[in-house]
């Protein structure tokens, strides 16, 4: 007798019947299925060592978001997206001829910068995020051609062909921007993996060893339920500790390497300071959880998380 599976439920909306229901689960799977699209890694690392390689500086951790705690690039689509629909909006309006070419070309010359925030933010991320990624650009690039030469259209005068392009291009925009979803909700780019933490600890103090426990200036690691911690203990005797998996992919820095105070990702090399937790460098864009640390007279450590609970 086969198990019973859901009492005939499909997954999606379940609002949607019959063909509706299967085409939202195509939709559901060919999404996942991207993931999966190992065809795409020979283009990938060709292309993830030009966007690593270009000589961006300190301004790669501004395009990643580092100044303002989350992701940058998701913030500038806005502005080649809100363009772009309106140019769409002024094209059903008559009389409004100039302003909708205006938008247009808004659009592609901010896409710009949004573009290159959002390259550098693929640069760091999973396989399968990439790979989602990769399609998500294609489909951007496709609508940022096609508002180019709407706009170039409407300028010699062509009007009806240059919305036709417009519209063509916003099609393209929008099967990347929901691409994007994708990438940033099911595939979780761009989100702060230490989120979680404070609510998977109970409030209060914990052992978690004795002060020898822990070599000077060496990565160790502790479990705290299910919350893995990095412990280091100065040379000048204060023990430090942090959230063990990054916030950024959740790379273990228990096994990340220990200079300057400060804890280097081994995975995409964010760097956090072990006194407090703070973002250094990117791609990281948020902090790790920082533990108060306490030592009792007999050498034992205790730690507490502030907010935990
Ligand atoms: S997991 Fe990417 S920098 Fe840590």
């Amino acid at each position: 007798m086969s198990e019973p599976e859901c009492a005939g439920l499909v997954p999606g909306s379940g609002i949607a019947q019959g063909p509706f229901a299967r085409a939202e689960e195509a939709l559901l799977s060919s999404l996942d299925a991207l993931g999966r699209l190992e065809k795409l890694d020979a283009l990938i690392g060709p292309v993830q060592r030009v966007v690593r390689g270009l000589p961006l500086g300190r301004f790669r951790d501004v395009l990643h978001g580092l100044p303002i705690g989350h992701p940058l690039h998701p913030a500038l689509v806005q502005v080649p997206m809100g363009a772009w629909l309106s140019a769409a909006v002024l094209d059903v309006v008559p009389g409004t001829r100039r302003g909708a070419r205006l938008l247009v070309g808004v659009g592609v010359l901010t896409a710009v910068p949004a573009a290159l925030a959002g390259w550098v933010d693929w640069a760091e991320q999973h396989e399968d995020q990439m790979r989602t990624g990769l399609v998500h650009a294609v489909s951007i690039a496709v609508a940022v051609g096609l508002y180019a030469r709407s706009w170039v259209h409407r300028g010699r005068g062509r009007t009806a062909r240059g919305k036709m392009l417009g519209f063509a291009g916003l099609c393209a925009a929008g099967t990347g921007a929901m691409l994007g979803g994708h990438l940033a909700y099911r595939q979780a780019a761009g989100a702060n993996k230490s989120e979680p933490v404070p609510h998977l600890l109970d409030e209060g103090w914990h052992p978690v060893g004795r002060v020898e426990d822990f070599p000077v200036g060496e990565a160790v690691r502790r479990e705290l339920g299910e919350v893995p911690l990095l412990v280091v203990r100065q040379a000048g005797g204060s023990v430090q500790v942090l959230a063990g998996r990054c916030s950024h992919l959740s790379g273990p820095l228990t096994e990340g390497t220990i200079a300057d105070g400060c804890v280097e990702c081994p995975w995409h090399g964010s760097v956090f300071r072990l006194s407090d937790g703070a973002n250094i460098r990117g791609p990281a864009t948020a902090p790790q959880p920082s533990f108060q640390v306490r030592v009792d007279g007999a050498g034992g450590v205790e730690v507490r998380l502030p907010g935990a609970g």
